[in-house]
């Protein structure tokens, strides 16, 4: 059976292309959702590719995900650093969880240095733009093997 990944991202992540670019570069959301198509297209998964600006909404498609999803991949963008409540529904689902996140978020402020999700997450990557993504997306096949 083919095997189904949420793909989540978080607070702010709508406006990548026109965001500090200097930071989070020139591609949009969009482009990273292609990526993500293509890339699941190759490696045999069907993804759902959502973004949302709310912390309860992301709890909530979290929770769903234990009858919709085999794992997920989460860029829970500013909520990674200060959200115990993903942290507990990732943990309640008990899925699969990849961490990605688009810039070195250790060479950043000391505010963005912990992440919530880190630890209910098998795996954490972080500063190669949306190529984590696609390698998120590879770790999370292997895993569902
Ligand atoms: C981010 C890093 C976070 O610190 C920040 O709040 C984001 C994006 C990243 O992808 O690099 O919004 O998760």
């Amino acid at each position: 059976m083919t095997k189904r990944v949420l793909v989540l991202n978080g607070p702010n992540l709508n406006l990548l292309g026109t965001r500090e670019p200097g930071t989070y570069g020139s591609e949009t959301l969009k482009d990273v959702e292609a990526l993500c198509k293509s890339a699941a297209g190759e490696l045999g998964l069907s993804i759902d590719f959502r973004q949302s600006n709310h912390e309860g909404e992301l709890v909530t498609w979290i929770q769903d995900a234990r009858k919709t999803a085999d794992g997920i991949l989460i860029n829970p963008a500013a909520y990674s650093h200060t959200s115990v409540a993903i942290h507990d529904a990732l943990r309640a689902v008990n899925l699969p969880v990849a961490e990605v996140h688009l810039t070195n978020i250790h060479q950043r402020e000391a505010f963005r240095h912990h992440s919530y999700v880190s630890s209910v997450a098998f795996g954490v990557i972080c500063g190669f733009g949306s190529l984590g993504y696609k390698l998120a997306l590879e770790a999370l096949a292997q895993k569902l093997k």
